[in-house]
């Protein structure tokens, strides 16, 4: 037999999201060298790594380099003391995990996709819509049945459970990317009742939990009782410390959490171990630093900045009358493609004259699914000098609308 491709693939867009912003914006500034762009697409980050957590890094580096502290292959699921970092990170949100039940990565998005490894392929997936377009295309890849909740301006852009759904697993994210909205803690709790009586699993992102600043509102899915029969979690240091091209997260995998018998945490170990080599000793101790009193200090420094830039950004918005949510729990605004319903464009063609008139660059939201036609993504991510005269700019822009 010929070698053959996954035909799965042939089921995806042509390209991921944000690998089309990125052309789009590639192609535009070839035509228009000197235009000057502000890049509000894809959620990177812009403030440099705190001096503590580089300090860490160098240290790790320094000792790698002698005979006594060198390190090689590390163990499978990180080391220790980042596991004990984390743990003791949970704990802050009244939430014990164990370090064994902690698998350092190197990064969200790795863990994400790689999953699905462990479940069987029949296992179909049910994910909100409009969303985080890795869940999709990573089920999509492997073959995946994909069912949508639709999250909408009536319901909050969060849906609830609702009895017939389908979807064996269920990707849930909270503060939401992209609609920058959050579960209440009774929300939450609705999705593990559900899941728990169904026999599903829970795939809680929580990538986005340090904007949160809304007491009570839950940072993870674990401060839910039962959740650890039904959920693993999975977060980052990508937003949080900068870690965007560092590359570090972890996850989350209860002992208690079963699937047909078996332990999926013994699962995630056995993939793991085989397919993954672990991330690098030095990155590692950086992630311990960020847990450390002066990491947690620096880092809240930074997050403070991207939530004043988002505060600058919604202000602007409510101030040209455009509808939106997010932002003040999260890094993301999601606004609605018009000042009025009569005047509201697609969200590609909000794309095309946004970067024209302005030079400004966000993400469609049609390309978070079908839900988020009519709507973009601004991120809070940009410096605040751009954030600043991006909201100058975009003032303008509505008010050209009109
Ligand atoms: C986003 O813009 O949605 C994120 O930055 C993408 C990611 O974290 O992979």
């Amino acid at each position: 037999m010929a070698v053959r491709t996954n035909a799965h693939f042939q089921e995806l867009k042509g390209s991921y999201l944000f690998s089309e912003v990125g052309r789009r914006i590639a192609a535009f500034q070839e035509k228009n060298p000197d235009r000057d762009i502000i890049r509000m697409g894809i959620g990177d980050v812009t403030r440099p790594i705190p001096q503590v957590i580089v300090d860490a890094m160098k240290r790790a580096a320094d000792e790698v380099g002698t005979k006594e502290g060198f390190h090689g292959y590390g163990p499978e699921q990180g080391y220790l003391f980042l596991r004990e970092a984390v743990a003791g990170y949970y704990q802050g949100f009244g939430v014990t995990v164990p370090p064994e039940d902690i698998f350092i990565s190197d990064g969200a998005k790795s863990d994400l996709g790689n999953l699905g490894d462990i479940f069987d392929a029949e296992c179909s997936v049910l994910v909100t819509d409009p969303v985080y377009p890795a869940y999709v295309d990573s089920a999509v890849m492997s073959g995946r049945k994909v069912f949508y909740a639709a999250a909408t301006v009536e319901n909050g852009f969060l849906p609830l459970p609702e009895e017939g759904m389908q979807g064996d697993i269920i990707f849930l994210c909270s503060p939401n990317n992209p609609t920058g909205a959050v579960m209440t803690r009774e929300m939450l709790a609705q999705w593990v009742d559900f899941a728990r009586k169904n026999g599903r699993l829970i795939v809680f992102d929580a990538a986005y939990e340090c904007f949160i600043r809304d007491s009570g509102v839950p940072h993870s899915i674990f401060e839910i009782e039962g959740a650890r029969e039904c959920a693993m979690e999975i977060c980052s240091f990508s937003k949080k410390a900068g870690f965007t091209g560092l590359r570090c997260g972890y996850t989350v995998v209860p002992h208690e959490l079963m699937a047909g018998g078996i332990s999926v945490r013994d699962l995630w170990f056995r993939r793991q171990s085989t397919r993954f080599n672990g991330t690098s000793y030095i990155t590692q101790r950086a992630a311990e630093a960020v847990f450390t009193p002066e990491g947690e200090e620096a880092v809240e420094v930074n997050l403070e900045y991207y939530r004043e830039n988002a505060a600058i950004l919604s202000d602007m918005l409510t101030e040209c009358g455009v509808k939106h949510t997010g932002g003040k729990n999260a890094p993301y605004i999601w606004m609605q493609c018009g000042t009025s319903e009569e005047n509201v464009m697609d969200s590609w063609e909000f794309f095309d004259r946004l970067v024209e008139e302005t030079g400004i660059v966000g993400t469609p939201g049609s390309g978070f699914g079908k839900g988020g036609e009519g709507y973009f993504r601004l991120t809070a991510f940009s410096t605040r000098k751009n954030t600043v005269e991006a909201a100058e700019r975009m003032r303008r822009f509505f008010a050209a609308m009109k």
